[in-house]
């Protein structure tokens, strides 16, 4: 039963996202109104395999679909992951009318969709992410793409999916620490641009991390709402707009680094702290209340996310080495890194210029707080 129906404007890429419960079930039913297939091939991992792959073939009936089972984890989204999930692609015959499914969190939505973007020049392909970061943020825009050992992300195209489908029944089988970690996305988007979402997100957490269905549903419209929103105004990054999505992760990334992109620190717990430090870094600057800073800080902590680096056992020496970290970040250019910072909560901005210095100041008061 779809929710809530949340449209992404894009001109003639222009798609859905549906948020409900049982739509797994309907597959074939959306598949008849979007594509006439001849074969389907549903790209997932062996955890979401086990878990989901049942109700979705189910769900499509008879309509011709071959499953391709990756290994799960982050490594899987290499070129090495690429190049064999590309040749399981061309082994099973799909031409460009054909269709790919990415069933699974975003690192099959990222390499599934980067496949569909690239095989035969692009084949359409549909979204339907099982993590709550997926459903509010990897399945949403068109990115797609790989790691490289150079970087996260670092190879890719913008392929938009025919439509994202969030079933809500996924979650059922998320482990509790996923969720937290995606749970940091949604609040993201009250930070950046909606005091009043984030207000309802103090409220609501608890429900919403419990499972609540209405309460998920909610979060992840709004979540996609803003997303597309910010995507429709700014799809390839062009220009300031869509760089606010990156709040929290230029500290993130640099966390991230620093715990070697490890089970340590999941990238959702990573994105938490760096967002708190994104406040307590507008705040140190006099650019934001220092009370919002310390209200994020509560809230997270209430949440059961981290706030600071010492949480995630980052040592009190590693500034010098998380600003290395954000000197390597994709997004700097000659003129610096641009930091995503906050006159309050609901009110982010690009800031452009930022000396690392002053960077590296904050951050060794911030690691030894
Ligand atoms: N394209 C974008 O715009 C964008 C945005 C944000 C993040 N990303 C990418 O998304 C990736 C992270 O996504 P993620 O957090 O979903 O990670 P993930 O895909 O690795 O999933 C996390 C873990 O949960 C398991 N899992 C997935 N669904 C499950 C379910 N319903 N029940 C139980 N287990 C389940 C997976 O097998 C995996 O082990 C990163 O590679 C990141 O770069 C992309
Ligand atoms: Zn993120």
């Amino acid at each position: 039963m779809t929710l809530i129906d949340v449209p992404v404007g894009l001109g003639s890429r222009s798609y859905r996202i549906s948020i409900g419960t049982g739509l797994l079930a309907e597959a074939r039913a959306r598949i008849d109104r979007l594509s006439g297939a001849r074969r389907i091939a549903i790209v997932t991992d062996e955890t979401v395999a086990a878990l989901h792959l049942a109700r979705l073939q189910a769900g499509l009936g008879d309509r011709d679909s071959t499953p391709v089972i990756l290994p799960p984890g982050e490594a899987t989204k290499s070129f090495a992951g690429l190049d064999a999930l590309v040749g399981r692609l061309l082994d099973l015959g799909l031409t460009r009318s054909d269709l790919v499914i990415a069933l699974g969190g975003g690192v099959v939505g990222d390499l599934a969709g980067f496949a569909a973007a690239i095989l035969k020049r692009g084949l359409p392909f549909v979204q339907v992410p099982t993590t709550l970061l997926a459903m509010v943020d990897s399945s949403v825009g068109g990115k797609t793409g790989i790691n490289m050992p150079q970087g996260k992300n670092l190879v890719g195209a913008f392929h938009q999916p025919l439509a994202v489908w969030a079933d809500l029944d996924c979650l059922a089988t998320l482990p509790a620490r996923e969720m937290r970690a995606g749970y940091a996305e949604i609040l993201k988007y009250g930070l950046i641009q909606d005091a009043a979402f984030f207000d309802w997100c103090e409220a609501n957490a608890g429900r919403l991390l419990a499972g609540d269905t209405a309460v998920l549903a909610h979060a992840i419209a709004q979540s996609c709402r803003a997303k597309a929103a910010i995507v429709a105004a700014d799809e390839r990054e062009t220009d300031d707009i869509r760089a606010l999505l990156n709040l929290g992760h230029t500290f993130g990334h640099a966390l991230e680094a620093e715990t070697g992109f490890t089970d340590r620190l999941l990238h959702g717990e990573a994105v938490g702290i760096g967002m708190a430090q994104a406040l307590r870094f507008s705040a140190a600057r006099g650019l934001a209340p220092a009370a919002d800073a310390e209200r994020l800080t509560r809230h997270l902590k209430a949440a059961g996310l981290m706030a600071w680096p010492h949480e995630a056992g980052i040592a009190a020496d590693a500034a010098p080495r998380l600003v290395a970290h954000m000197r390597h970040d994709k997004k700097a250019t000659a003129d610096g890194l641009p930091f995503i910072l906050v006159r309050g909560i609901g009110d982010a901005f690009v800031a452009k210029g930022v000396p690392m210095g002053a960077v590296e100041r904050f951050l060794e008061a911030d690691l030894s707080a």
